[in-house]
């Protein structure tokens, strides 16, 4: 069975953040955005203010949703949570790698079980590894002595190991990654992009969206630079039209 991802045309590769707290405000980003964007993320403050009811609706408006609320729990209940996720149709969800093998193993195939019991495509499972937020210091006093990046990179073999399809990582760790996992149906999402001449925010490792996709990103991840701008259309198709170049 197909996974529901596939991308054909530049948009495809263009996820945008619903980082907004309510139904209305990400139905209008939806509509002014329309046909310029494969994929809208759903994060845990959006679908916790409005629940699976959005997710449904984008999905009946023929959008593609990707399920941005990093679980992370015992193995049977995040695999219960991935089969939700499939139920509901969306094209990429997201668990803590951190969760663990027999957690990743477990919503894995459950996911796999559901969609192939039903007759349905499989969402993409994504592992994210260490928070970006985190430093060196912060995993010591985690009990874990050693640099991110390489907690970040066993982490991203450990999720590849369990069939999980997919990491979020900055641009800049993109190729310590398909160095370390060789599979290039192994996809990478990056958030931390910044069209050149917009300001960076709290992100701190950025790329533009040209430099993140020749470093060997398979999808972007978008949110203030579309959603602070008062022309979101226009930055979009500017983005499009680097990324066909
Ligand atoms: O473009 P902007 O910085 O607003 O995008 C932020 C989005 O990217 C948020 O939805 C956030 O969850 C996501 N993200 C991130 N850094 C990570 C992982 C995800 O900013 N390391």
């Amino acid at each position: 069975m197909v996974e529901k991802d596939e991308k054909r045309e530049p948009k495809d590769r263009v996820i945008l953040a619903l980082d907004v707290p309510t139904a209305e405000a990400a139905l209008r980003l939806v509509e002014e955005t329309r046909g310029l964007v494969g994929m809208y993320k759903i994060g845990s403050q959006l679908f916790t203010a409005t629940g699976p009811d959005l997710v449904r609706a984008l999905l009946r408006g023929g959008e593609r949703v990707f399920l941005d609320l990093k679980f992370h729990d015992i193995p049977t209940v995040v695999a219960r949570a991935g089969v939700e996720a499939a139920r509901l149709g969306v094209s990429m969800f997201t668990l803590h790698a951190l969760g663990g093998e027999p957690m990743m193993r477990a919503v894995v195939e459950a996911v796999a079980d559901f969609c192939a019991r039903e007759g349905i495509a499989r969402p993409r499972v994504l592992a994210v590894t260490v928070l970006t937020s985190l430093e060196a210091k912060d995993l010591a006093k985690m009990g874990l002595q050693a640099e991110p990046e390489e907690i970040a990179v066993a982490l991203a073999r450990l999720a590849h190991a369990c069939g999980v399809g997919g990491v979020v990582a900055s641009a800049w760790e993109i190729a310590r990654i398909r160095e370390a996992i060789p599979d290039r149906e192994f996809a990478i999402i990056v958030p931390g992009v910044r069209p050149s001449g917009t300001p960076p925010h709290d992100q701190r490792r950025l790329a533009t969206p040209q430099e993140a996709i020749r470093a060997g990103a398979d999808y972007l991840v978008l949110g203030r630079p579309v959603l602070e701008s008062d022309r979101p259309r226009e930055i979009l198709e500017d983005i499009l039209r680097q990324l066909s170049s």
